[in-house]
């Protein structure tokens, strides 16, 4: 969704925000814009419908492109006085400035609904991620007072409201913003810069991500790390409705929402510059499915000793004894990570013989859920940002039960409204569609079961072994799908013509088609559905087009999961009821089936697995399967129309 990047310090700004911003691309936005202190008392401010692309190219054309993203430390050359915010600083050698990607919400993408905002002066400038709920009162309030709104946006309701507590604050831009922050509602990541203000700049959040760091020659915020990490891998969080001033020497104060000064504590990112690049991939996509094997190797890593033949989860803040004492196990999460939620409940449920339910995150709340004390509630996000899956969490926290979060993300939200926090470790995903951190999750997930069966007495420490044996020759086994991938794109080009596309499979099988089938529907637009397999003879078996039966260019696609199973023969049997119907079947079979090739042509063989953890291996040949669906159409596969990475609003 929307994207924040904020720069003060002695190098030009509009490099590192660009910069910043292309690195926030992947989020997903419609429209950017920049306002940067060029002296004089003023602020310039340049913004677009579009892409950062569109942005750069009328920076360039209009000479105001800076093009070096150094932040070496080398002060530029700033014209006739080299004082940072002095009068006439170019725009391409201004040094404090903010940035935005704005995915709308309250308007229209549009130059004048794009970030930032301002207030009736042109003084202050204002970028925002978030939904202020209340900005249609204080919009009216404001407009009651003379103040000309000029967009359709909530945000610039925030512009104005500091206008007038600067002048109430006697010009002291830190009041004015700890001011209107207290007459905000809702979520919001604000950055804020006023011309009157030189080098300085005032950042705040509620409810959605900001990050502050120190760089070489300055100081910078942005709302993702993969911003900053080219500048500092040291990041502080900020609290909710805490404020961060940044100066242009570098020097960062932190403030909680009384005003007091805090010292927070910094964070060490993890992960690598690497991770934010394609790495010689044409996609971010393809890179993160290749990184599958090294994610499940380090997700499953040290939690299983062999010599006491236990798994372990030391970060749990549950005893054995309370883990002994749940009654019950809610899974809540959207999208992939509903998914992976659906393949953890059937594990728990088979080893840790508790009832397990997984809910879609954004229902949950809604339907008066039985949450009690002894309840667990397993939260599962990548980002750690979705509004849907944390509104979920406090209502668990609120009925008294235990939250667990699955994130990808440190510092993420949900590791702060969680009572425990277990990471996965697939490291940036980039790519909207999730692939590397679904296995992840998946891999975590499976250990988490089989821990739980362990700590209630329902698993001897010599299948647990056996399974986690099982788990370690994945990574292996993915890499062997990833080199041979002859047989996954010749079954894509088979079905490159489709406008519709059925995925079944029975049991877990199932759970990997509902996968699969988000996969190609989000990335391809192609639509796709998926079916338990036995589900097919009470209604969708209608939507095969009989005519496939005498002419295999409008065949109906029916990806089928095939592989050795308890439910093997009955899913055979529906494969003939589709074929009979004139589908045309992409099977998933185990290596060495021969019976499936007797049935189709179109077979796709992974290695064998025990059924358990196919997922992990099953999954991987249906994201190629999409990926190359969606290239066929022309469709770009990082960042598929109308969707965002993280998705924090409600
Ligand atoms: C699909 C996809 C989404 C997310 C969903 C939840 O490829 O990425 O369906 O899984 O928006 O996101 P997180 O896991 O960040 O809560």
């Amino acid at each position: 969704m929307c994207g924040i990047v904020a720069f003060t310090g002695t190098s030009p700004t509009v490099p590192v925000l660009l910069n910043g911003l292309r690195r926030l691309e992947y989020r997903g936005y419609d429209s950017a814009g920049l306002a940067l202190q060029t002296g004089d008392g003023s602020l310039e401010i340049i913004k677009r419908a579009g892409k950062v692309a569109e942005l750069e190219q009328i920076l360039e054309e209009t000479g105001k492109a800076h093009t070096s993203a150094d932040d070496s430390g080398t002060k530029p050359a700033l014209g006739e006085k080299d004082t940072p915010g002095a009068a006439n600083t170019p725009f391409s050698q201004a040094t404090t400035g903010i940035g935005h990607t704005r995915w709308a919400t309250h308007g229209v993408p549009s130059e004048a609904n794009a970030h930032p905002q301002h207030d009736c002066s042109g003084s202050i400038a204002v970028v925002h991620n978030g939904i202020i709920e209340n900005y249609a009162i204080l919009r009216a309030e404001l407009q009651g007072r003379g103040h000309r709104f000029v967009s359709q946006t909530d945000t610039e309701v925030v512009a104005h409201l500091i206008e007038e507590e600067y002048a109430a604050a006697h010009e002291d831009l830190v009041l004015a913003v700890r001011a209107t922050v207290a007459r905000l509602s809702g979520s919001f990541a604000l950055a804020v810069c006023h011309a009157s203000e030189p080098g300085l700049l005032v950042v705040t959040r509620n409810d959605s991500p900001l990050v502050v760091g120190k760089t070489k020659t300055g100081a910078i915020a942005a709302s993702d790390t993969p911003a900053l990490i080219e500048y500092t891998r040291e990041v502080y969080y900020l609290d909710d409705r805490d404020l961060a001033v940044l100066h242009e020497n570098g020097t960062l104060h932190f403030f909680d929402p009384a005003g007091s000064a805090i010292v927070p504590t910094p964070v060490t990112i993890e992960w690598d510059l690497e991770d934010a690049e394609r790495g010689g991939y044409p996609d971010f996509m393809l890179k993160e499915i290749h990184e599958q094997p090294r994610v499940v190797k380090d997700t499953i890593a040290g939690r299983y000793s062999a010599a006491t033949g236990r798994i372990s989860f030391e970060e749990l803040a549950l005893s054995p004894r309370e883990l002994k004492h749940i009654e019950r196990v809610i899974i809540v999460a959207c999208g992939t990570s509903y998914h992976a939620g659906l393949i953890g409940r059937d594990l728990m449920e088979t080893w840790a013989r508790l009832p397990v339910e997984t809910a879609v995150a954004s229902e949950f709340r809604y339907r008066n859920p039985l949450v009690t004390p002894k309840t667990l509630v397993i939260a599962i996000s990548q980002s750690g940002e979705t509004a849907d899956t944390l509104e979920a969490v406090k209502l668990a926290r609120l009925a008294g039960a235990h939250v667990l979060a699955i994130t990808n993300v440190v510092g993420s939200r949900i590791t702060r409204e969680a009572n425990t926090v277990l990471y996965i470790k697939a490291h940036l995903e980039i790519a909207v569609a999730a692939t590397k951190s679904f296995l992840a999750q998946v891999a975590l997930l499976t250990l988490f079961a089989l821990y739980l069966a362990q700590e209630r007495g329902q698993l001897e420490s010599g299948a647990v072994g056996e399974v986690y044996a099982a788990m370690e020759q994945l990574p292996r086994q993915i890499a062997g799908v990833l080199e041979d991938t002859a047989s996954i794109i010749s079954c894509a080009s088979e079905c490159g013509n489709a406008q519709t596309a059925l995925f079944i499979g029975r049991g877990v099988g199932a759970t990997i088609c509902y996968e699969g089938a988000l996969k190609l529907k989000e990335i391809s637009y192609v639509h796709a559905e998926a079916f338990a397999a036995g589900e097919i003879k009470h209604g969708p078996i209608a939507l095969i087009n009989p005519e496939g039966l005498t002419d295999p260019q409008v065949q109906t696609p029916v990806v089928a999961m095939a592989c050795k199973s308890a439910t093997y023969d009955k899913m055979l049997s529906n494969i003939e009821e589709v074929l009979a119907r004139g589908a045309k079947v992409i099977a998933v079979a185990t290596a060495g089936d021969t019976r499936i090739a007797e049935l189709t042509g179109h077979v796709i063989f992974i290695p064998e697995v025990p059924e358990c953890l196919s997922p992990l291996v099953a999954s991987v040949p249906l994201q190629l399967f999409a990926r190359h669906i969606a290239l066929m159409h022309g469709a770009n596969v990082d960042q598929p129309r109308n969707l965002a990475k993280s998705v924090t609003v409600e």
